[in-house]
């Protein structure tokens, strides 16, 4: 029943939509309510990106946008290719917001993944407005309300604290694989399309179909899958309407071009250093012979100089990795897929860590992104018992991928035997020694290497304990030596991190100190360093030691973990190490000890322990796992 009029009204229609969704699509409903994550994904929680742009008149510097999100200007501007955090802003101007996203289950049937960002009521605020305008629709006013389902939207007060959860997704095994290692977060405009999207990621118009399919709606969110950030052009008027409409199939171009680009572009983040990185490393494997020769001295100078320009970073890299060449053993990508079963879930530890067995040994093998240079260049230089040791690596030059491997720590982190292995206890001395163990790790980073070394992300799940209980710090993938130029933009743990770093971006040894002393709260407590109110735990002992000696001790005997005290225990070695813990967590950094101080007043407080006999470990504890 085909007549003119419903023609011209379908035909209208269809325009219509056209224009409209710049897409032929029906309508699909967007995800309001958020987007569908599976609970066992284990990529989840990762460090992903938001593109958002800047807007007049409230969020036009980094200081009120950096407050929004609770990162540090530092962590926007860095990855943004801004070369100031005080730098203002032009309206519209991109900008690139490290976010954290997990995957969280709200109910039995409804699982969804997003960055909880904590935002407090203004005056004249709606969830819908907040959502729109100052969130610029990276989330919805519908899934403000799933994820606070205790406030009535309509009944907000000033001073309220509501989640937004900022839509963001992690990468699968899967695509991790295949190279993809963010899915930034794009709010798409009424005025760009797709392959405008696309062309501005330097990705082809089908991997951002094959993520999101192709019926996205204005103001919707996508996920743009790169295997690193482009660097934005700044200062600029964006969004960019770039009229290059990409054709899906010139993959060798867009290689071609994300390497020239990332050659071409200055110092811009570890992007650089591992693209830079993989092509020298690659010369210098063709070239075997013609090898380098800088003495120790001279090296050292260089390093030390810092790398100012490109020209540096190239010749550092090189000495780097030359030195690494004959004090590591390299491994084979094949030995490497063999021993995990080409990377199968099943070895997975967690994070993007491998168990692997290459010819009997047992090894931890850790597949590396684009930090995977800054790791490398810390980890040779340092080498200590309380360290985990690298034992080699490896580059695949098919796909400039980077393998750490390290020594297999058996029994696991110390956050599983706090929080997670409910019957399993520690006692107070193996608690004191893991403390000990880990100071004295840090004390090597710290006073040992040159230039310094600060870890930045010292927490209970990257201390690891051996057979004998004894702790190992692993994980420098966030770690920084002192004066090396390049820096990271990385966010490091909630509940951890010391309260500068996260207003300013300050990094020193000290922020290493506070950290220290919230793992120190663990051990005294047993609690975790973030409860599921989101309260961080070294909020609340503020005052738990102020007054006269017997209420001091009741105090902590009411706060530490009770499993302690069925144990005889010296309470004068728990009052101790309490005390340094709050040293430790003092606001002002230069007031904070130094892990010198630290290791020599722990080691006193383990005096205390020795009168009282207790053979070292119970043997379940040696023998769990
Ligand atoms: C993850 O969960 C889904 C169902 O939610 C299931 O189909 C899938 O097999 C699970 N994958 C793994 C690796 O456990
Ligand atoms: C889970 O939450 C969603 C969103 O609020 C809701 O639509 C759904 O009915 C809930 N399911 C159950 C089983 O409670
Ligand atoms: C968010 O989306 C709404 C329409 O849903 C639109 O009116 C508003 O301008 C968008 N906000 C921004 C900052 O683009
Ligand atoms: C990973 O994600 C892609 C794109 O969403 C999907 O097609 C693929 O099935 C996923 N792989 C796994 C193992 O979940
Ligand atoms: C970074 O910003 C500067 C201007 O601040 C610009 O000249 C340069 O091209 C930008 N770099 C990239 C990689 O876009
Ligand atoms: C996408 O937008 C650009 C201009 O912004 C335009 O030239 C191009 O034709 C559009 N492509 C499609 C598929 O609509
Ligand atoms: C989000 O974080 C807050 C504290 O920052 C916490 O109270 C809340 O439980 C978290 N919500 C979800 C759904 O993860």
């Amino acid at each position: 029943m085909r007549n003119k009029s419903q023609c011209l009204s379908f035909s209208l229609l269809f325009f219509f939509i056209f224009f409209l969704f710049s897409y032929h699509q029906s309508q699909a409903q967007p995800s309001t309510t958020g987007y569908t994550c599976s609970a066992n994904q284990t990529t989840y929680p990762c460090q992903t990106y938001a593109f958002y742009r800047a807007s007049a008149p409230d969020l036009l510097d980094l200081a009120s946008i950096a407050d929004l999100f609770s990162v540090s200007r530092r962590m926007i501007s860095e990855p943004s290719n801004i070369s100031s955090p005080s730098s203002p802003l032009i309206q519209n101007q991109p900008l690139f917001v490290p976010i954290t996203c997990s995957c969280k289950t709200l109910n039995a049937s409804y699982t969804i993944s997003f960055a909880n960002l904590s935002y407090t009521i203004k005056s004249g605020d709606t969830f819908y407005l907040v959502s729109t305008n100052k969130y610029q629709n990276l989330t919805t006013y519908q899934s403000v309300e799933v994820v606070n389902p205790t406030f009535v939207p309509t009944k907000l007060e000033v001073g309220d604290v509501i989640i937004f959860p900022v839509f963001c997704k992690c990468p699968n095994q899967t695509q991790l694989r295949n190279r993809v290692n963010y899915l930034v977060s794009y709010v798409l405009q009424p005025s760009e399309n797709l392959s405008s999207v696309a062309s501005r990621f330097g990705i082809e118009t089908q991997a951002i179909i094959d993520v999101n399919g192709n019926n996205i709606r204005p103001f919707d969110t996508l996920f743009v899958p790169v295997a690193r950030l482009p660097e934005l052009k700044q200062p600029a008027v964006a969004p960019s309407t770039s009229p290059s409409a990409e054709t899906p199939s010139r993959k060798t171009e867009r290689k071609g071009v994300i390497i020239g680009l990332s050659i071409g572009l200055g110092i811009c983040g570890a992007s650089l250093v591992l693209a830079a990185g993989m092509w020298i490393y690659r010369e210098a494997l063709l070239k075997k012979k013609r090898e380098i020769e800088i003495d120790q001295e001279k090296q050292k100078l260089q390093f030390n100089k810092g790398g100012k320009d490109l020209k540096d970073m190239e010749v550092n890299f090189m000495a780097d990795v030359s030195d690494c060449l004959d004090k590591y053993r390299i491994f084979k990508i094949e030995e490497l897929r063999e021993a995990t079963d080409s990377f199968s879930e099943d070895c997975l530890i967690q994070g993007s860590v491998y168990k692997g067995n290459i010819h009997g040994e047992i090894y931890a093998i850790k597949m590396m992104k684009w930090n995977a240079c800054e790791e490398l260049k810390i980890l040779q230089k340092v080498n200590h018992g309380n360290l985990v040791k690298l034992e080699g690596f490896c580059i695949d030059p098919e796909d400039a991928n980077c393998y750490l491997i390290y020594e297999y720590i058996e029994n696991g982190s110390l956050h599983s035997w706090l929080h997670e292995y409910k019957n399993e206890n520690l006692n107070w001395k193996t608690r004191l020694r893991i403390a000990i163990d880990v100071a004295n790790g840090l004390q090597y980073i710290h006073e040992h290497t040159r230039p310094r070394v600060v870890h930045k992300d010292i927490k209970s799940s990257n201390i690891l304990l051996d057979s004998n209980m004894r702790a190992k710090i692993a994980n420098f993938g966030l770690a920084k030596s002192g004066c090396n130029a390049i820096t990271m933009h990385i966010v490091g743990t909630q509940g951890y991190i010391a309260p500068e770093y996260l207003a300013d971006g300050v990094v020193s040894t000290k922020m290493d100190v506070f950290s220290f002393g919230v793992v120190l709260l663990e051990l005294i407590s047993g609690k975790e360093a973030i409860d599921e109110e989101g309260k961080v735990l070294w909020a609340k002992v503020e005052g738990i030691l102020e007054g006269n000696e017997e209420r001091k001790v009741k105090r902590v005997k009411e706060w530490m973990d009770k499993i302690l005290l069925q144990d005889s225990i010296s309470m004068e070695s728990v009052m101790s190490a309490m005390g340094i813990a709050i040293a430790c967590l003092h606001k002002d950094p230069s007031k904070r000890p130094s892990m010198v101080d630290i290791v020599y007043a722990l080691s006193k407080s383990d005096d205390l322990l020795s009168d009282i006999s207790d053979d070292a470990l119970s043997s379940s504890q040696v023998s769990a796992r």
